[in-house]
């Protein structure tokens, strides 16, 4: 069910108020992952919440015609909720909001809300929607995770932001979304830091140290990368491989990093030996990243000597694994230390018909259409806000026959794949592949194909 949908559909009528607790009964899911409720034939969109479930939640925004809410208890479970296998201090994982449903549920949800997304949002229609791709491994499937520093009981603890709360840090001790080595690694840098004494950052209060550790594993070469994020202070030298030094209130992890150890990190993917560089985007379930990236393929159905723009590239991953089959591959992505890991893994694997260009796909398509020409096929992989319409004219202008839209958002892919097909791209097909079980995030690979 869409948000949109329920709200035009919905008439206020008793409107609650922030920090109000209501006892509701959850009827779907929306996208985005949080259950849908009514109260009195106003919508309330409910964290924590699934089908069948009745919760008592507090209301954490009130708008005209709906509000937002976090569940504060499960007052009877729905019929089909299993219970949490991962939780943090007995608070469900943060990073596993859907861990509840049965995994079948999962994938049925996240099929029915790609196709609705596409039907419904951008009014697509007579394209082939096929069944989505499981995933190999439930849990534990990350290779990449973030933890917050924070105080609880006066004990220095490393986990997650409770549900909702931007202020509450439940420490972790065995997520079940991160390997056993990724679980000791971050308990390693906790245990460190408690005997060190160095307090967590307050940013209520905005003093305080410790701020983030990131963890990074290559899940094939068993190498492992941690990156600790401070505020500038003198300690011990920490027992990590990157350190990173925020000043101000920010709640970002980005700035200027030492590096302590390993500065980079190799993994291996569809046959190819890779290095990473921490500032660079990596698909963060490696197994299934190979299952997406063996659909682009499919769908791109290169023939050999066709040019191919991978735009949003990363560190390459996709235009690598096309090259072979490809004459000639250009990627395009905004974060230089990707491109540089991009360049460096064309030759690592010795593949000498990918080049790779530093710039905003906003400014960069057309520059890359003077220096490579048209191309025959366009890949794109954009975060989840998708792409502005600048960038979907941009792409128009390379004019290629097919276009390969690998989408992390259905939401933001309608609307792009509306405005391609107004300009004349026939929607083929759409397989959306799960990388992110207990997490109702959708991953979906989209093929068209220039009618005009
Ligand atoms: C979803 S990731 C895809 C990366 C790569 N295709 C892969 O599979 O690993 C999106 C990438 O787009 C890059 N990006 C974000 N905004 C961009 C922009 N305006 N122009 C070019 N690249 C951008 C990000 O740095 C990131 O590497």
């Amino acid at each position: 069910m869409s948000e949109q949908s329920l709200l035009d559909s919905s008439a206020p009528a008793a409107r609650p108020g922030r920090g109000d607790q209501l006892d509701l009964e959850v009827e779907g899911l929306a996208f985005g992952g949080n259950g849908i409720a009514r109260h009195g034939g106003f919508v309330v969109f409910i964290a924590g919440g699934l089908p069948g479930d009745r919760v008592r939640a507090e209301v954490t925004k009130a708008k005209r015609n709906f509000a937002e809410a976090r569940t504060v208890e499960l007052l009877r479970p729905g019929a089909e909720r299993i219970p949490d296998a991962c939780t943090h201090a007995g608070e469900p994982c943060p990073g596993a909001p859907w861990q509840g449903l049965p995994y079948e549920r999962q994938l049925a949800h996240k099929q029915e809300q790609a196709g609705e997304a596409l039907t419904r949002i951008g009014k697509l229609e007579g394209f082939e929607m096929e069944p989505i791709v499981a995933a190999g491994e439930q849990w534990r499937y990350r290779n990449k995770l973030e933890y917050s520093f924070g105080e609880a009981d006066g004990e220095l603890v490393l986990g997650f932001h409770a549900r909702g709360r931007w202020d509450l840090v439940v420490g972790a001790e065995d997520c079940r979304l991160a390997s056993e080595r990724g679980n000791a690694a971050r308990n390693a840098v906790r245990d460190w830091a408690r005997l060190e004494a160095i307090p967590a950052y307050d940013r209520r209060a905005k003093e305080g140290v410790l701020r983030n550790l990131a963890v990074r594993e290559g899940r094939r070469t068993g190498e492992l990368q941690t990156r600790l994020v401070t505020s500038p202070a003198s300690f011990p030298r920490p027992p990590v491989d990157l350190h990173t030094v925020i000043e101000g209130p920010s709640g970002g992890t980005d700035g200027p990093t030492g590096v302590l150890g390993a500065e980079r990190i190799t993994e291996r993917v569809c046959g190819l030996d890779l290095e990473l560089s921490h500032a660079a985007f990596f698909q963060t379930n490696t197994e299934m990243a190979e299952q997406l990236y063996g659909v682009v393929s499919e769908l791109a159905g290169l023939e050999g000597g066709e040019r191919v723009f991978d735009l949003y590239c990363g560190i390459g991953t996709i235009g690598l694994t096309l090259a072979p089959r490809a004459g000639e591959v250009w990627g395009l992505e905004i974060v230089p230390e990707a491109i540089a890991d991009a360049e460096r893994n064309a030759e690592r694997n010795g593949i000498a018909n990918a080049r790779f260009r530093a710039a905003n796909a906003r400014t960069g398509v057309r520059p890359l259409l003077e220096e490579a020409g048209r191309p025959d096929l366009v890949v794109i992989d954009p975060p989840r806000s998708g792409l502005s319409q600048k960038i979907v004219r941009r792409v128009l202008e390379c004019e290629a026959k097919r276009i390969v839209y690998v989408s992390c958002n259905p939401t933001t892919l309608a609307p792009n794949a509306a405005q391609l097909r107004d300009a004349g791209y026939r929607l083929a097909r759409v397989r959306p592949v799960d990388m992110f079980p207990q997490t109702p995030h959708i991953e979906c690979v989209a093929s068209f194909e220039r009618e005009l």
